[in-house]
């Protein structure tokens, strides 16, 4: 794997124990650390309240991370240098006084001053005046987990306050499918080749489908999830940014702004939905029991903190549609929830059939003239068309050109969590989302969380199926179906 080491940085970690820290940020600093990207004087200060002092967190983490480090498991030497990084400070954030402890902490340690929030978002705000309040805010790179926010206005209460204590270039806001390999391909696929191009436009495709389908439920998570519900949740940030990348016009540079101009003018364009037609073009549902891959699995609402009565979506369906002269009336179909009968993320771009064909009605089927992106799992890109059968008569049946990532690639893919972390340290803001990008997703989203707050109960699923009917309906009215209804 090529890379550039880090300069010297100090990574202050607030929210130390937390899930997150644990599944996704200490095990992405180890990756980084163990195929030696980190300078070596960088240094990790976590921050949290739970543990007394660094050997009792030192113990949390030998106890919580190991099992979520991924690639080739845990080089025990390799584990036992990166914990020498680890400093601890505990800390209330109610005391002020703390925050001096914090400060006379990491004062004088050396290099690129990186605060990550993995907390929750009614946190940011006094944190960010906390540290200010000690001098903290200056020449220093904030990092806010998603979600930020509860709505438009909630997301600008706190970027209004965030921005106060710190400039846009220093505030970084992850959504972590913008760090996954295959996210970062489809910008290579679609600016480093000119073949799709010409393709790429509303003369050339007829529809495209988006879905982030989860096989897992709500987890442990089931009281911040009811709160929530996957229009926030996946929606507003992932599936736009995702359909951002995938119509938006080729960037000058792959510079930070460069690409966000671009995501966000797609955001701008995105056709606002109109509250009388909500329930033609969005579909809510929540699972029911079920069974996937032969388990049974209970209802949404009798997960642990779920409301008995919630009415909390856990699958949205959505068409959108983009008011440009690249996509006008061409419809992308958004699809996202839990419980779905598959784990899978792929972009379908299905591309206008022959105007005539020649070669009889098997020309036209479906099933060619289609490119799938599969982003996860097993990243493949298929190109689908029409080849003739062997033998006497002109049959034709649908073929794939398929490019398989880990056969071209021998090296591991880099996790989404590693490359982010990477580039907070480098001062990489290409994938991180600007505030403006952030409230243009909030502002198309709240027309339907409105609506759906207003009336109205999303619709039932089975666990292990792939969504409430009516997501299909809406395809049809389309003449188009998603993609597994076809085979
Ligand atoms: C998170 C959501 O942002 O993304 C989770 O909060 C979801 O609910 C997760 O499960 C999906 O991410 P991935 O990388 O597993 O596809």
């Amino acid at each position: 794997m090529e890379f550039q080491p880090t300069s010297s940085f100090t990574f202050v970690l607030f929210g130390g124990t937390g899930d997150l820290s644990m599944r996704k940020i200490l095990p992405g600093l180890y990756e980084a650390h163990r195929a030696g990207m980190l300078e070596a004087s960088g240094k990790i200060v976590a921050v949290a309240r739970h543990a007394d002092d660094r050997d009792g967190y030192l113990q949390w983490v030998n106890e919580h991370v190991k099992a979520h480090v991924s690639t080739n498991g845990i080089d025990e030497n390799a584990w036992s240098s990166f914990l020498e990084r680890i400093e601890y400070v505990k800390l209330d954030l109610g005391k002020a006084e703390d925050f001096v402890k914090l400060r006379d902490a990491v004062q004088d340690l050396p290099g690129t001053r990186v605060f990550y929030l993995a907390t929750g978002p009614s946190l940011f705000v006094p944190i960010c005046r906390a540290l200010a309040s000690v001098g903290l805010n200056e020449n220093a790179r904030i990092v806010l987990e998603k979600p930020l926010g509860y709505d438009l206005r909630s997301s600008n209460a706190i970027n209004d306050a965030v921005g106060e204590i710190f400039a846009e270039g220093q505030i970084y806001r992850i959504d972590h499918y913008l760090g996954k390999e295959p996210v970062q391909n489809l910008l290579a696929l679609r600016f480093g080749n000119a073949l799709f191009e010409p393709l790429w436009r509303r003369e050339w495709v007829e529809s495209i489908q988006i879905t982030i389908a989860e096989e897992l439920g709500v987890e442990a998570r089931g009281d911040f999830y009811d709160n929530t519900g996957a229009l926030r949740d996946m929606v507003q940030n992932h599936l736009l940014q995702l359909l951002s990348i995938v119509a938006m016009e080729p960037p000058h540079s792959m510079d930070s702004d460069s690409v966000r101009d671009e995501k966000l003018r797609v955001l701008r364009a995105l056709k606002p939905i109109d509250p009388r037609d909500i329930s033609k073009v969005a579909v809510r549902g929540q699972y029911h029991a079920g069974v996937i891959r032969g388990t049974s699995v209970p209802a949404y609402a009798t997960e642990p903190g779920v409301k008995t009565d919630s009415a909390t979506e856990t699958f949205v369906a959505l068409k959108v549609e983009i008011e440009n002269w690249r996509w006008a009336g061409v419809p992308f179909f958004l699809r996202t929830g839990k419980r779905l009968a598959d784990r899978v993320a792929e972009i379908v771009v299905n591309f206008r059939a022959v105007p005539h064909s020649a070669l009889g009605s098997s020309a036209l089927r479906p099933g060619a003239n289609r490119l799938v992106i599969r982003l996860q799992p097993n990243e493949t890109i298929r190109l689908y068309c029409l080849a003739k059968k062997p033998g006497e008569g002109m049959n034709l049946s649908s073929v794939h050109l398929d490019l398989a990532f880990d056969q071209f690639f021998k090296e591991g893919q880099m996790e989404a969590y590693q490359r982010l972390l990477l580039d907070v340290i480098h001062g990489r803001l290409a994938l991180f989302v600007r505030r403006d990008e952030q409230e243009a997703a909030w502002k198309w989203v709240e027309p339907i969380l409105n609506e759906w707050a207003a009336s109205g109960k999303p619709k039932p699923y089975a666990a292990g199926t792939w969504g409430p009917a009516a997501a299909s309906a809406m395809l049809a009215q389309h003449d188009t179906c998603w993609l597994e209804e076809e085979n």
